[in-house]
């Protein structure tokens, strides 16, 4: 199975119910390595950009608000088969459907505040990191 890379965030709503570091033990017991992290606060045009590709969907303005309400934790993270295990451990889009045990399940109150975001391929996955971690340094391991 290949290596692969994908970005990991932990939204605002996840951050301010302090489970950073649950959600950092999950991916950690999957066998993904944190191999970048930083935290921000996004800008909206930060926000925007980074999800552009939903800006013409009737829910592009209160994504872009709530991801900009509070500080968010952006991680790079790497393993066997990274992008389907980290999207399998987040969990379905909508919290009410997502399997019991997923980060969503568990973390997530609603569709639109729903506690993490993971690339869905491994094109997308590159766009991200670069988006967050360009120039920066990923302590692959
Ligand atoms: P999407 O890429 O479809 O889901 P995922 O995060 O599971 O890859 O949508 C991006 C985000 O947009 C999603 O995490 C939350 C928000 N969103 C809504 O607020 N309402 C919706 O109906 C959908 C489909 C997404």
């Amino acid at each position: 199975m290949a290596i692969e890379r994908t970005l990991s965030i932990i939204k605002p709503d996840a951050v301010a119910k302090n489970v950073i570091g649950q959600i950092y033990a999950r991916f950690e017991a999957a066998g993904l390595k944190v191999v970048a992290a930083r935290m921000a606060h996004l800008s909206r045009g930060e926000a925007e950009a980074f999800y552009a590709v939903h800006k013409e969907r009737p829910f592009f303005k209160d994504l872009v608000t709530f991801m900009i309400s509070g500080p968010v934790m952006i991680s790079a993270l790497e393993g066997e088969n990274a992008i389907l295990k980290h999207r399998d451990l987040m969990g379905a889009t909508d919290p009410k459907k997502a399997t019991a045990g997923t980060i969503r399940a568990d973390f997530a109150d609603s569709i639109d505040a729903n506690a993490v975001h993971g690339s869905d391929a491994v094109e997308t996955a590159q766009v991200e990191i670069g988006f967050f971690f360009a120039g920066m340094n990923i302590y692959s391991r």
